[in-house]
């Protein structure tokens, strides 16, 4: 067992991790944080997007054992995010969700995508969807969602 210290949604937490447990297994299985859904396993669909340190990583390539000292957010833990709160409106009026299964990814990494600027046009966003994967949607609805909320959160920066 490898002893970690971490901060998970804003709560730091000290747990003793087996060396081969991943970072989708500890926040599933022991803080039942289940929005980090897991479809490869293999870091392909990118279901299983968190933010580690504030940038969109693999969960389920991620050992638990190399989130010592991290700061880890799953969809669960930004709730109250503006940008988060922005897509969630979008996606739902867009209706850029069927299953559900790809959402809590497509929405963290939209969310990246939007707070680095990169979501400014359809082949933009497209590009930068291209390692969350949605068998059920077609792609349209949700990258016209991430457009609609890029131009909220624009609209409320200028607001501000
Ligand atoms: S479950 Fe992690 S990338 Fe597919
Ligand atoms: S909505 Fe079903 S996989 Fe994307």
């Amino acid at each position: 067992m490898t002893a970690i210290r971490f901060r998970l949604n804003d709560a730091d937490f000290a747990e003793d991790v087996a060396p081969r447990l991943s970072l989708a297994d500890l926040l599933r299985e022991r803080h039942n944080l289940t929005a980090t859904h897991l479809g490869c396993e293999h870091g392909v669909c990118g279901a299983c997007t968190v933010l580690v340190d504030g940038m969109p990583a693999r969960a389920c390539l991620m050992l638990a054992a190399a989130c010592d000292d991290r700061q880890i957010h799953s969809l669960e833990g930004l709730r109250d995010d503006p940008v988060i709160a922005a897509l969630r409106d979008s996606f739902h009026r867009r209706h850029a969700v069927q299953c559900g299964f790809c959402t809590p990814g497509m929405l963290i990494s939209a969310r990246d995508l939007i707070q680095r600027g990169r979501a400014g046009s359809e082949a933009e966003i497209r590009a930068g969807l291209a390692g969350n994967l949605c068998r059920c949607t077609g792609y349209t609805n949700i990258v016209s969602a991430i457009a609609e909320a890029a131009q909220t959160v624009a609209a409320q920066g200028k607001a501000a």
